[in-house]
């Protein structure tokens, strides 16, 4: 062993001793396949901009982003080791976020399964289908804290809260390295902060929010083995996070002992133009190597730049050496410079062969059909769900009735003909019934409510014993670039809903969307509201399965429903303020409150009901002292209540009352899932110790203090179901 790895070592520094300096800012540089070939029609987002590429350059190339199909990559990597005079196999790296192939939910969705094992299980899928299309990097998680839902990105998120977001961010590191897919976590740092919800705008915060909150996931991440990191396109405090030094070198590498690779986002060093603290391409170069950022995505500043910077005594070869060797030993670990083909399939037959044992197989549907169920969040059931399955006709209507465009936004290689459609989802459980499909209005933003279809669409309501209202917003209207101002549904869908309802109350809205929306004329007038989020390839079935009572909704909103777009930032986690607000439903003055609405969300996080109900007896603690360095217990019996058996998260929130700065008013610090039967009952016990009591002063230190804190149990993060004990010497 110890042998085979002083050979690794020398193999890398071999290489080292042997690349020009050229070779070594080719290595760092990133570009998309059109580079080449010319037939790619690569997903890289962003503008694709004259990067400035020589023929000279390619041959030394680093790796490649958003590269699609196995055969290409083998053409190009053989191509590109016939070319390269030292036979670096080029890395192949693509955005593969909720699935490859097989999608499962926006990412958003998996949040609110509160289940990281089910998510890492999902990533590692992922990962076996990425590999087989020769990608060996994913520019994911994506672990950024939202608590903005005009920020389209949110879908990729898994919402607002630091402790869950840790555990999803460290479940997919984990399932998408155990299947030789390197993660790359992002956009570090803040992304999901951007002022007004605007995409790439500017972020500005304390440090001391910063830390507490925003890089916890990231953290989680690198603790959990990630093998990169991506810089993201905005501002943190003053400085672009790709030139930000104290942000990258000092807090990524220095602080927390992150030596794996870091690539900026597309084009960002050339944005630090475009942000004003770059005056020149060389600029960029400059400070994104004085913050460490490894791998250059889609600009070629280090490229154009490097050498004379290095002339001019600004930048050390060491520097650019620790660079180029970090991208090498990434290889090396994936195997690529032993074996540039690994994964990939050899011939014609046994591409065939992978194809049938790893892409799309049964399996992979089955796991992506239970992460769609476990995701959906049961908003609000006026006694209408689940519907009989002795149902005869059904009629299914909406803009996302009958299509497979509701896997997401970023698909990857998913496509919607995979897609199992709603219509066809419920025909594959009840293949007796008779189905039937109208639109009704199309889901676009500007949808225009045209009278005739939506009466057609009426009249099949009328003649169904249950309707299926397919609401919300495309697949497209969420992800990058796809921020929003009104959170509202368009009007012509809330024409379409008045027309069905009055021609059938036995009505359940399926609510379709990559964020929360602020539907507080939906939860008014429907009587039933499934939240599906966009629930990839098994939709249909996961849909039916959840409609039809085979299985009872469990999911728990990762983020909070806004009641008005205006409410936007909204989260569970927040301060009391020294004016807080008493009565959220009346208008009062000289308090922190809106003149023109409540404060509260129309449904906060951790929030989810299910077919059956659950009761929570009095939380209780094992002590009413706990000492620094021991622990005590928080517990509360859970009951079902309702008819028939079903899965709860309770959650464990605690509150530190007193304290030398301000803290949140909640904070999710565990949680636990218990199936039980109708009747049934458990004690749901939660440790709570020093560590979870810790939190940043105001002179940056992580400690707890003693005093008085709150442990909440419930079902949601409202739960006003608490224990007071004191942390003491
Ligand atoms: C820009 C996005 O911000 C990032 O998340 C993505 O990985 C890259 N484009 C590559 O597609």
């Amino acid at each position: 062993m110890k042998n085979k790895k002083e050979t690794q070592n020398v193999s890398v520094e071999e290489l080292l001793e042997k690349m020009t300096l050229d070779e070594k800012l080719q290595q760092l540089t990133q570009l998309s396949g059109a580079f080449f070939d010319t037939a790619d029609k690569t997903a890289a987002t962003g503008p694709k901009e004259d990067v400035g590429i020589s023929d000279n350059d390619l041959p030394g190339i680093g790796s490649t982003l958003n590269y699609r199909g196995a055969e290409q990559v083998r053409r190009i990597q053989e191509a590109h080791l016939e070319a390269d005079r030292n036979k670096i196999p080029m890395l192949f790296m693509m955005d593969v976020i909720h699935g490859c192939r097989t999608i499962y939910p926006v990412n958003l969705g998996m949040g609110a399964t509160f289940n990281p094992k089910l998510m890492e299980e999902c990533s590692a899928m992922a990962a076996r289908e990425a590999r087989a299309m020769g990608v060996r990097v994913t520019f994911a998680p994506m672990v950024d804290l939202v608590r903005d839902a005009r920020w389209g990105r949110v879908m990729e998120s898994t919402g607002e809260d630091a402790y869950l977001n840790g555990l999803f961010a460290a479940a997919q590191v984990k399932g998408f390295q155990r299947e030789g897919v390197a993660a790359c976590v992002k956009h570090f740092a803040a992304y999901g902060a951007p002022e007004a919800g605007r995409d790439y705008n500017t972020v500005d915060m304390s440090e001391l929010t910063l830390r507490e909150k925003y890089l916890v996931a990231y953290k989680a991440a690198v603790d959990a083995g990630v093998k990169m990191v991506m810089t993201s396109f905005n501002s943190l405090n003053g400085v672009p996070a790709a030139a930000n030094r104290k942000l990258v070198k000092g807090i990524l590498r220095d602080e927390w002992g992150f030596d794996g690779v870091i690539i900026s986002d597309y084009n960002a060093f050339r944005e630090m133009m475009n942000h004003g603290v770059a005056k020149d391409e060389k600029d960029c170069a400059y400070k994104a190597m004085q913050a460490t950022n490894d791998i250059e995505m889609m600009s070629a500043a280090y490229l154009h730049c490097m050498k004379d910077l290095i002339a001019e005594g600004k930048i050390s070869q060491m520097q650019v050496n620790d660079a180029v060797r970090r991208v090498l030993n990434l290889k090396k670990d994936l195997g690529l410079l032993e074996e540039p083909y690994r994964f990939l399939p050899k011939t014609k037959e046994e591409a065939e062969k992978t194809q049938k044992s790893e892409i799309l197989t049964a399996e992979n549907r089955v796991l992506a059909r239970i992460a769609a169920e476990k995701s959906a969040v049961l908003l609000k059931n006026k006694g209408v769900l689940p519907f009989k399955k002795n149902a005869k006709k059904i009629a299914v209507i909406g803009p996302f009735g009958n299509t497979g465009d509701i896997i997401g936004f970023w698909n990857c290689y998913g496509n919607g003909n995979d897609t199992v459609k709603i219509t066809d989802g419920v025909k594959n459980l009840l293949p007796d019934a008779e189905i039937c499909f109208a639109q009704g209005v199309s889901g676009a933003l500007d949808a225009v409510a045209d009278e005739k279809e939506i009466e057609d669409a009426a009249r099949l309501a009328a003649g169904a014993d249950v309707v299926l209202l397919t609401l919300g917003e495309p697949e497209g209207d969420s992800g990058e670039g796809n921020s929003k101002q009104n959170l509202e549904l368009p009007e012509a869908q809330y024409r379409l809903l008045e027309a069905v309802l009055a021609a059938n109350k036995n009505t359940a809205v399926l609510l379709f969307s990559g964020r929360p929306l602020a539907i507080k004329k939906l939860s008014e007038h429907a009587p039933a509201i499934l939240l599906v989020w966009q629930p990839g390839t098994e939709a249909g079935n996961a849909i039916a399965n959840l409609v039809f009572g085979e299985v009872s909704p469990e999911g728990k909103l990762p983020m909070s429903f806004p009641a008005v777009t205006g409410q936007c930032p909204i989260h569970y986690d927040r301060f009391n303020t020294g004016r807080p607000r008493e009565n959220d439903l009346s208008r009062v003055g000289y308090a922190s409150s809106y003149i023109d609405g409540p404060n509260l969300p129309l449904y906060p996080f951790g929030y989810g009901l299910s077919y059956t109900e659950f009761s929570y007896g009095k939380a209780r603690v094992s002590a009413e002292k706990l000492r620094r360095g021991e622990a005590i217990k928080a517990c509360v019996t859970v009951k079902n209540t309702g008819m028939r058996e079903a899965t709860e998260t309770a959650q464990l929130y605690l509150r530190d009352k007193v304290a030398s700065v301000v803290r949140p008013v909640k904070e999710l610090k565990g949680f636990k899932k218990v199936t039980l039967a109708a009747g049934e009952e458990a004690l749901v016990t939660f440790e709570i110790n020093e560590e979870m009591l810790k939190f940043y002063n105001a002179e940056l230190e992580f400690a707890a203090e003693n005093g008085d804190f709150t442990a909440y149990i419930g079902g949601s993060s409202d739960t006003k179901n608490g224990a007071d004990f004191e942390l003491v010497d």
